[in-house]
């Protein structure tokens, strides 16, 4: 494929946004990240000891040569363990360290402890671990057959689709796959954990969840939470893969920390990374769909078997919001969904952009690209006709409301002129023999909230120091997302001053505690809320000084650019002089305040309730050229209207935007995860796994915000953004799978992601 000149347009701007708070140190290399931790002197470094079988009994495990070798310094393994050994969050199914049986290749035996990572990486080829294999499921279809669940199936009905399918004028029905995904973090797993006096410890951990770590860290090493600080400055990227899984390795850490009365250090290196850890869930899904004469969509019914890996991680939750994301953005009268979480001998899967989501929307996405092509209609004009409207119900019992998909649908149609689009790919086909144009359009409605109602919440401490400058801590975990930036920009709006005064502190357990993971893209809307809360009671308190000093009405005091204002009025006090005044009367500078969304309720006896406090939408247009000699293809364009309220920053928004999109065109294309029939990992290098790269991204991508009137639920009226942008990227698979209906006219439609240069060729010249 040639190198691509690549344009993104600059969407236009009212104001500049405020750069990314990072961009200084990232650019000069100067961010601190796990590995970058100035460390005690006498650190020991760590290596997981981990399965080569996915399945079968532990016969015997002989660590004697590995011990001999000079500067080893133990070995630890589950007899190890001074608590529990279960790392399980969800439900308790997950030994730290395999006891008596392992699960899955790459599961954790034992940690080596040694004085450098070299010694310890020697040490490993020398331990000898022979097991009686047992058999090995690697397909959700396999576990089903033989009854493998992690839990009871979960099942969402609305209407009766019986009924429903008795009177369609048409029913489809067929099959569909997607595959799994690596997060690919640059930034890969890991730990550092200082023992402290009492028998306290300090974790530093690259997690999504540092309450998390520190539960479970608490559970393993039988001790009180209260003992255990968990700090995290940043991530080098998390994409749902250290929502859940960044536990295990600061937990062995701070277990050999504690054994040894040592700090220790374990970082996985990549192939240890990519072997160890689960990904997104593979989903192999069957549908029925059913319409009516005039293409409304009457009934669908899918059964869709999670692969969920060896142990259940966040799993449950995943299928759930699969559940929710089942319709995607239409409205269908009459659904079944049922979701079964299937237990294989693979890695746990786990957590990544869009939660389950994606999955649930590529199934219909592909029920309806194949009632298209039966009819001989084009997808958009099924799309088209069952968008979701106003006061539609969600098959969850959500009432839709403030709905903007036929808005940013009509938008995108008219912007980008759709039908002529449409027309020029079909001319263009017509005209050319070996090299097709595709068009997709991927409509996209995504619920934000924690489907989880109870972790809906988020605390801030802000602290205004008496000098004026501020510190502000929140559980807000920066990954790349941008949140830091937001939170400063809250800040500093707060209290108008500068950007200089207001400091992020690191997301630490001791500061804001019991805190939700950061994740389901609410973590600026959660803690963007309760830092807001926080800056008003001080901003109260601090106006109340002036009102009172000056016997005016507190509703007459603001302040502006540093300054205090009375009635409009430039006054006599700077903000340093406003702080001062409040240390000398004795007015608390510091706040703490909780933000628990409102509204939000489930009933899971039930499977119906109000679960998401508003919903994101957005539509993108995708068009590609394939080369029909080669099956490879690259991405003309990608246009897209996207909802995002009022943005407060237009910058990091768009930066999110355009990451999701080639996250998910490279789910849907060309990243295929491979694991052998015993359960090794195949794709277990970037030499082959291949992800999306300077000359994968489309030649072209615009965005434009969709005009709203923002949504109160979020914060500032800025809506999330982290997870929708992601399942832009379906319409990729779609737009390469329109080409090759122009090239073949037998191709029978195939459901089965990601579409590979090597699928794209099979379909072309199928017979
Ligand atoms: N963007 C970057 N750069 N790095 C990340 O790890 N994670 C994604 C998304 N965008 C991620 C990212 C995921 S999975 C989620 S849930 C959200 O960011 C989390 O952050 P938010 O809640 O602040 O949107
Ligand atoms: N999204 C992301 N992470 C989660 C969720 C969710 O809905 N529920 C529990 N963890
Ligand atoms: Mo994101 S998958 O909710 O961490």
């Amino acid at each position: 494929m040639k190198a691509n000149t690549q344009k993104i347009k600059p969407t236009k701007q009212t104001k500049k946004s405020l750069q990314n708070i990072d961009s200084y140190t990232h650019l000069r290399g100067e961010s601190i990240y796990v590995d970058d931790v100035n460390v005690r002197q006498g650190t020991l470094h760590a290596v997981v000891f981990d399965s080569n079988c996915a399945h079968g009994k532990i016969k015997s495990v002989d660590y004697s040569k590995a011990l001999a070798l000079d500067g080893v310094v133990r070995i630890l393994t589950s007899d190890d363990v001074t608590g529990e050994n279960q790392i399980g969050g969800i439900i308790p199914d997950e030994p730290l360290f395999a006891e008596g049986e392992v699960h899955f290749w790459g599961q954790p035996i034992g940690l080596i402890v040694a004085e450098s990572i070299s010694i310890a990486k020697k040490a490993r080829k020398l331990i000898i671990a022979e097991f009686e294999e047992l058999p090995v499921i690697t397909t959700a279809k396999q576990a089903k057959e033989k009854g493998s669940f992690i839990n009871a199936p979960r099942s969402f009905n609305l209407g009766n689709v019986n009924e429903a399918f008795a009177n369609c004028e048409y029913v489809f029905e067929g099959e569909t796959f997607s595959n799994g995904q690596e997060h690919l973090y640059i930034e890969s797993q890991g730990a550092y954990v200082e023992p402290l006096e009492n028998g306290n410890f300090r974790i530093v951990s690259s997690t999504q969840g540092p309450t998390q770590v520190q539960r479970i860290a608490a559970r393993v090493l039988g001790i009180p939470m209260h003992k255990i600080e968990v700090d995290v400055t940043r991530l080098g990227g998390g994409f749902g893969g250290k929502e859940d899984q960044a536990t295990p390795w600061a937990v062995m850490a701070a277990l050999a920390a504690q054994i040894l009365n040592q700090s220790v250090k374990l970082i996985l290196d990549r192939h240890d990374d990519l072997r160890m850890t689960g990904k997104r869930h593979p989903y192999e899904t069957t549908y029925k769909i059913g319409l009516s004469k005039d293409l409304k969509i009457q009934a669908f019914e899918i059964e869709l078997l999670q692969n969920s890996g060896a142990a259940a991680d966040l799993s449950p939750a995943i299928a759930e919001r699969t559940l929710f994301h089942a319709t995607n953005s239409y409205y269908v009268p009459n659904v079944k969904s049922t979701v079964y979480s299937c237990k294989t001998n693979l890695p746990p899967n786990t957590a990544f952009r869009g939660f389950g989501g994606p999955q649930g929307m590529f199934v219909i996405e592909s029920a309806i690209a194949r009632v298209a092509s039966e009819l001989g209609v084009l997808n958009t004009t099924i799309q088209e006709a069952n968008l979701l409207k106003e006061n539609d119900e969600f098959s969850y019992g959500q009432i839709a409301q403030k709905v903007e998909i036929r808005n940013s649908w009509n938008t995108a149609k008219e912007k980008f002129e759709l039908e002529k689009v449409q027309n020029e790919v079909a001319v263009f086909n017509e005209n050319s023999a070996n090299i097709k144009k595709g068009v997709a359009v991927m409509p996209i409605t995504f619920g934000i909230s924690f489907t989880n109602t109870q972790m809906n919440h988020a605390r801030a401490l802000v602290h205004i120091y008496q000098d004026g400058s501020i510190g502000v801590s929140t559980a807000a975990v920066e990954m790349g997302q941008g949140v830091n930036t937001k939170l400063l920009q809250i800040a500093v709006d707060s209290f108008s001053i500068e950007n200089h005064r207001v400091k992020i502190e690191s997301t630490n357990t001791t500061r804001v505690a019991n805190t939700s993971p950061s994740a389901a893209s609410a973590t600026a809307d959660l803690n963007g809320k309760a830092l807001l809360m926080a800056c008003d009671s001080l901003l109260f308190r601090l106006k109340n000084i002036v009102a009172e000093e000056y016997k005016v009405d507190i509703k007459t005091v603001s302040l502006r650019d540093e300054w205090v204002y009375i009635n409009d009025q430039k006054s006599t006090i700077s903000w340093e002089h406003l702080i001062f005044k409040a240390m000398a009367l004795r007015v608390a500078l510091t706040e703490n305040a909780h933000y628990a969304t409102p509204v939000i309720h489930f009933d899971k006896t039930k499977e119906k309730g109000h679960p998401f406090a508003y919903h994101v939408y957005g539509t993108a247009i995708v068009t590609t050229t394939v080369d029909c000699l080669r099956g490879t293809y690259e991405f003309d364009s990608v246009k897209i209207i996207h909802d995002f309220g009022k943005s407060m920053n237009l910058g990091i928004d768009l930066g999110q935007i355009e990451g999701g999109l080639i996250q998910g065109i490279g789910w849907m294309t060309m990243e295929e995860i491979s694991y052998a029939a015993n359960g090794k990992l195949l794709s277990n290098a970037l030499s082959t796994y291949k992800v999306p790269d300077v000359y994968s991204v489309p030649k072209e991508v615009e965005v434009i915000p969709l005009e709203t009137p923002g949504n109160d639920m979020a914060v500032l009226k800025s809506k999330a953004v982290g997870e929708p942008p992601l399942m832009y990227g379906i319409g990729a698979y779609f737009a390469i799978q329109n080409a090759i209906r122009a090239f073949n006219p037998k191709y029978k439609m195939r459901f089965h992601a990601p579409m590979t240069p090597e699928k794209v060729l099979m379909g072309l010249y199928q017979k």
